[in-house]
């Protein structure tokens, strides 16, 4: 080995060593990130760290614009002084790297920003949306999806995105139920916790921060209404809201968003019991917890803060941290520290949880490492992605009915008639939270039929305009076309820009127009096929009496079009199960699986005598139309020879339940069997059934496969109404089935 060579290794170490000598430690990467967040604490002035605690918009609205805007350049003046720690809606490589160069070299301290974004089902290549996604029940596409969004996004300069979104909820009329994973606590827990393994990975730089959103009890607002009160109980809170938070917060999350309601009369930015006692101190988070859009000034509106300064004091004592967006923070913060007000160690700490995140992600180290055009653009709507989303789409698609198996179609169709607006729109299945997302990349229904079906003829009549009005016109030429059509596909829904925030719905029929054009396909005596497109479970009764075939496609994404062909044509079978009951009407809403029995619960077909004086609807039945966990596939399975192992188990045993299931059909099949329980007589009242395990399995035409299900005993718990566990000893019963309906029952005791 050469002299030389030696030397110089002895003076690449001299030199980093001197250079670590002088410089900050908190620029230092030999330091731990709790040193270097110190050090730099204890280098910044009051009004530096009220800044790392200042979110603004820098793009698009996505949320009321305030008052005080400054626009874009006064914003930029804001970061230049060191009054800003983060934007939001600022994207594209170009864009943020500008921006990001002013923070690091024209602030004192050269603090880098954090961007953050909405990055909900996908960034430039749209997955369905997350309600659709987790009717796959199939945890590890969840995680690639989200893994896929966040290579694009991080490419194109976001650190952190403002997801999963794990309000649970029952209200179909509730705009956000899309954003959701449905009813049920467990399932949307596990969910939950695969979106932040997607999200977050090893935080390297193809992926970005995640935020478990809005905290707490966000998806059960009253009647549905966007923004409205929320009035609950302990025992529910603890029992069905807390639980989805809790898997992400315990997979890893970096932030929690605050959410807009209120829980026990005080909003959930400023509420302690929320964010100080259940998040922070019982679940130990070390994340930040970011307002929602304005939601620390909206405290005054709400009548719980007197004016800007009390609305302050009450988000940073109740334990929030950031600021998006209502600027109270930025007008008031440091001046109620600085008169000794507030006090400076709360301030350190959320500024240290920000300031954490920031070192974590390698950004003082490397600023620049989310700006590189070039990466942008080999990410972005990658075939990879495409076909991974077109796979997500379609294995999130529920198959609600098939009589006389219309479908599959086949592949030797020569003519289909495809009838509806919603089918040749590009402008429907990206929205809400389409990121960067572009419809004109969207595929359509029609367009997904064309390229499935190259050779045949493919007409499209539209039925109905934008304003689900009937056009009169086409029913004539729809009764012509059809002649010649083996089969016609027919699309309602809603419109795209009908499923997102602030878009609440007191009415979720199909519209009067999409009915009539059903009718007079209907009247075609063609067979017909309904491929049915929302953001939400619709109130389908009329529909299902009258139409043999019914795919709920909810909003696919991208890819849409695509997986709706692959699905009626039989090249994918479908497998998917709704995780939100389908209600049978408006007024049955909510409806949801996992109720309590009542003292006087009703079984609808039941009309004795005894049946009067009982909980029940005199009009409707009591069930949904579609119960929870529904679904079809073109494959048939029969269930069998339910068994648990034994008739009863300590609290330290696992539960073990298995159960035969038969593919009847000569197709093979997914299909996805659910183990419910019910504790039958507790010291609180219990749900006649918890959803507690699933298996998705591919099951061979003709085989019959033993599914086996553990379940630790520990899990078999529920909470009080002060947040403890209770594992009680008793009597169980144990259902097995393809959904919550249509089960088989065993029972065992727990000692
Ligand atoms: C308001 C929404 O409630 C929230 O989910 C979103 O992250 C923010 N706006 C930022 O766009």
């Amino acid at each position: 080995m050469p002299k030389s060579f030696f030397a110089t290794i002895l003076f690449l170490l001299l030199t980093h060593a001197l250079k670590a000598q002088n410089m900050h430690p908190y620029k230092n990467p030999d330091l731990s990130i709790q040193q270097r967040v110190d050090d730099l604490l204890a280098r910044m002035t009051i009004e530096e760290k009220a800044g790392q605690l200042n979110q603004l918009n820098g793009g698009v609205l996505t949320g009321p614009q305030a008052a005080t805007d400054p626009g874009q350049t006064g914003k930029l003046d804001l970061l230049r002084t060191g009054q800003v720690g983060s934007f939001l809606n600022v994207t594209g490589a170009e864009e943020t790297g500008r921006v990001q160069k002013i923070a690091v070299e024209e602030t004192r301290l050269g603090i880098p920003l954090l961007f953050g974004y909405d990055v909900i089902h996908g960034y430039k290549t749209i997955f369905p949306i997350p309600l659709a996604e987790a009717c796959s029940w199939d945890l590890a596409a969840a995680e690639k999806a989200a893994a896929i969004a966040a290579k694009e996004a991080s490419a194109a300069g976001i650190h952190w995105t403002f997801a999963p979104m794990m309000d649970l909820s029952r209200e179909p009329r509730w705009g956000r139920v899309m954003e959701g994973s449905g009813e049920d606590p467990w399932l949307s827990g596990q969910f939950s916790a695969a979106r932040v393994r997607g999200f977050q990975g090893k935080l390297d730089d193809q992926h970005v921060l995640a935020t478990v959103k809005h905290f707490a009890a966000y998806g059960a607002p009253e009647g549905g209404r966007e923004y409205n009160t929320v009035d609950m109980s302990r025992y529910a809170l603890w029992n069905y809201y807390l639980p989805p938070y809790e898997a992400a917060v315990r997979a890893g999350a970096a932030a929690v968003m605050n959410s807009f309601n209120i829980f026990d009369g005080i909003p959930a930015s400023g509420n302690r019991f929320l964010v100080t006692d259940i998040l922070k101190t019982r679940w130990s988070f070390q994340g930040f917890v970011v307002s929602d859009w304005a939601s620390f000034g909206e405290m005054i509106t709400h009548g719980y803060a007197a004016d800007t300064a009390n609305a302050v004091e009450k988000a940073l004592m109740a334990g929030s941290d950031m600021d998006m967006e209502s600027r109270v923070f930025q007008q008031k913060l440091a001046s109620l520290v600085r008169s000794g007000q507030l006090p400076e160690a709360r301030l350190n700490d959320a500024v240290g949880r920000v300031l954490y995140w920031k070192f974590k992600l390698g950004l003082f180290d490397d600023p620049y490492r989310y700006h590189n055009p070039t990466r942008e653009k080999a990410a972005l709507l990658a075939d990879q992605h495409q076909q991974a989303a077109r796979e997500a789409a379609a294995n999130s698609m529920v198959l609600l009915k098939n009589e006389g198996a219309i479908l599959p179609l086949g592949k030797n169709l020569k003519s289909i008639l495809v009838v509806g607006n919603l089918a040749e729109s590009q402008d429907e299945v990206l929205d809400f939270w389409k990121g960067q997302g572009e419809h004109r990349h969207t595929v359509t229904i029609l367009a997904g039929l064309k390229n499935k079906y190259p050779e045949a003829t493919i007409e499209f009549v539209r039925g109905y305009d934008k304003t689900n009005t009937f056009i009169a016109g086409d029913a004539t030429v729809i009764r012509q076309k059809a002649r010649n059509a083996d089969v016609v596909v027919a699309v309602i829904g809603l419109h795209g820009e009908l499923a997102g925030e602030a878009r609440a719905l007191a009415d979720i029929n199909p519209a009067k127009g999409q009915l009539e054009l059903l009718n007079v396909v209907k009247s075609t005596g063609k067979p017909l096929a309904v491929v049915v497109q929302a953001g939400r479970p619709m109130v389908l009764t009329d529909v299902v009496k009258n139409v043999p075939a019914i795919l709920y496609a909810w909003i696919g994404g991208t890819q849409h079009g695509n997986a709706v062909a692959d699905i009626l044509s039989g090249d994918v079978n479908p497998s998917a199960k709704t995780v939100m009951s389908f209600p049978y009407a408006v007024g049955q809403i909510p409806v949801y699986y996992n109720h309590y029995n009542t003292g006087r619960p009703h079984r609808d077909g039941n009309e004795g005598p005894n049946d009067f004086w009982v909980s029940r609807y005199r009009d409707i039945p009591n069930a949904p139309l579609f119960p929870f966990g529904y679904g079809m596939s073109y494959s048939s399975f029969a269930y069998s020879d339910l068994a648990v192992a034994k008739n009863s188990i300590n609290q330290n045993d696992t539960l073990r339940v298995s159960v035969s299931i038969t593919n009847t059909s000569e197709r093979d099949g997914i299909e996805i069997a659910q183990l419910y329980i019910r504790d039958v007589a507790a010291s609180r009242v219990r749900p006649v059934k918890e959803l507690k395990a699933f298996e998705r399995r591919l099951i061979p035409a003709g085989a019959t496969q033993r599914v086996a299900f553990e379940l630790p005993a520990q899990q078999l718990g529920f909470f009080d109404e002060n947040g403890n566990w209770l594992l009680e000893p008793g009597a169980f019963r144990v259902f097995v089935g393809p959904n919550s309906r249509d089960v088989q029952e065993a029972g065992f005791v727990l000692k």
